[in-house]
């Protein structure tokens, strides 16, 4: 079964992830003890997708969490590389669409927000990617992405790094259609910046008002930012006459 590295290449990944599409929502749940329920939960409060709005639910896989945002009444899409994990979530009933997160096909300005869960961490270049999503977001939207972080606190993530992570490892490899990815997504999870480094990418890729929340001892943090709405015109000056 293939599985990607850490250099990520995106023909890998969309390859590891179409082969752990099979049975992929359960193997999550799994993996992590439940909470994923509850971090999508908390991550749906987070984007507050109203009735009227379009929002992009990026790297979706099989469209667990774009089901849970369109709920309240948004038009949501889900949009993914991996056509496998698309199709695994064919049944949630949620529009999907084949994309890569770093060359979008859509216009400018075009949806209300845009979230990623658990995706991020693999793309191939987190600030291009960011400032690709700020382009299709309209100017004052939305950005949320809930992904795994650095517990802030020492002996947690002591923990976490020494045992859990070994844990989750090994419940999803029991689960999984792609034992393999689970060392991927362990290695990736521990390579992956912490939350104050997140969000100075984000900032660095146009986005302002960054901010995060630390779920579960920051095992998971969510981040929130808003694309910088387009400045006013300046007022015509008026010439003497
Ligand atoms: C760990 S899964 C998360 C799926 C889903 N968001 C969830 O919360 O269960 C990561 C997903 O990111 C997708 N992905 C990774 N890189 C991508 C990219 N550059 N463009 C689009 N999707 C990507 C993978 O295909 C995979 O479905």
């Amino acid at each position: 079964m293939p599985r990607a590295n850490l250099d990520k290449d995106p023909h890998e990944v969309a390859a590891m992830f179409d082969g752990a599409a099979g049975g992929y929502d359960r193997a999550n749940s799994v993996m992590t003890f439940g909470f994923d329920r509850r971090w999508r939960t908390t991550t749906a409060h987070a984007l507050d997708a109203r009735p009227g709005e379009k929002v992009l639910d990026l790297a979706a896989g099989t469209g667990v969490s774009t089901a849970e945002y369109a709920r309240g009444g948004a038009w949501c899409l889900a949009a993914d590389f991996s056509i496998g994990m698309l199709t695994s979530g064919k049944h949630r009933g949620v529009p999907m669409v084949a994309a890569d997160a770093l060359h979008l096909p859509f216009a400018d300005d075009s949806f209300d927000a845009a979230t990623i869960s658990f995706g991020i961490r693999n793309f191939v270049d987190t600030k291009a990617a960011l400032v690709e999503i700020a382009r299709v977001v309209k100017p004052g939207g939305r950005l949320v992405i809930c992904e795994a972080s650095t517990p802030p606190f020492g002996p947690i993530r002591f923990v976490y790094r020494r045992f859990l992570l070994r844990a989750m490892t090994l419940l999803g490899r029991f689960t999984s259609s792609n034992p393999e990815a689970y060392s991927y997504l362990a290695e990736s999870m521990a390579a992956w910046p912490d939350q104050r480094t997140l969000a100075e990418t984000i900032a660095a890729a146009g986005w302002t008002n960054v901010e995060w929340l630390n779920l579960t001892f920051g095992v998971v943090a969510i981040h929130r930012a808003k694309k910088p709405p387009v400045a006013p015109a300046p007022h015509p000056t008026t010439t003497p006459q």
